[in-house]
């Protein structure tokens, strides 16, 4: 279990709550690029190529969804007024996941691996757009304990990634550059990106901040 170290990373809640909405949304961004990047692919052509790209966007997927269900909807609920909103985020997170391990089994060879990769990216643009366009800005700054609701994100964010082998991201937002400065330490690194150790705040300004 990563370590959290609460007294460092305070801050105001509502700066918490952005932070993680910015996070979110970057994950978002990076899943599709991702989906598009793999329409240039052809299966036949490059079956190494589509099946890595593949594999890692589902590896990022499920480390996101994760985060939202356990930790992200449950505070979001306390903290909004259209409770539906999280029903049905909950629900698409349950569809997704069908077609997630439909892919898990399927290979490059398979005849529907490119179109079941395809539903599932438009699936997720649609969901995406509910997240983003009524479920975070219908979040209220009081409702919830933002400040250790982040902590635990990024904690559980980093024990995900090591748990699936995933390298740390190259790209990080202000926000998980910020509250990993705060618990600095507790993940290792795969090292396969050149960026340098974050040390607390990120010299990024990022554009990903709402
Ligand atoms: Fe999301
Ligand atoms: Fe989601």
């Amino acid at each position: 279990m990563a370590t959290r170290n609460a007294s460092s990373s305070r801050s105001s809640g509502s700066g918490s709550k952005n932070k993680i909405t910015a996070m979110l949304k970057a994950d978002h961004k990076k899943v599709k690029k991702a989906f598009k990047d793999f329409e240039k692919l052809d299966p036949q052509e490059d079956p190494e190529s589509c099946q890595a790209l593949v594999s890692q966007t589902l590896a990022e997927i499920e480390v996101h969804a994760e985060l939202e269900e356990q930790l992200f909807y449950p505070a979001a609920r306390g903290a909004i007024k259209e409770e539906d909103l999280i029903d049905e985020a909950e629900v698409e997170h349950m569809t997704a996941k069908v077609l997630i391990e439909q892919l898990k089994g399927m290979g490059p060879d398979d005849e529907k691996f490119a179109a079941t990769f395809k539903v599932l990216g438009e699936y997720l643009n649609h969901h995406i757009q509910e997240e983003e366009g009524e479920m975070f800005p219908q979040l209220t700054q009081s409702g919830a304990e933002w400040d250790t609701v982040l902590e635990e994100m990024m904690a559980q964010r980093e024990q995900l990634m090591e748990e699936k082998g995933m390298p740390a991201e190259g790209e990080e937002s202000e926000a998980r550059g910020a509250a990993r400065g705060a618990s600095s330490g507790s993940g290792k690194r795969a090292g396969s990106e050149s960026r340098p150790q974050a040390s607390g705040k990120s010299s990024r300004s990022s554009s990903e901040k709402e």
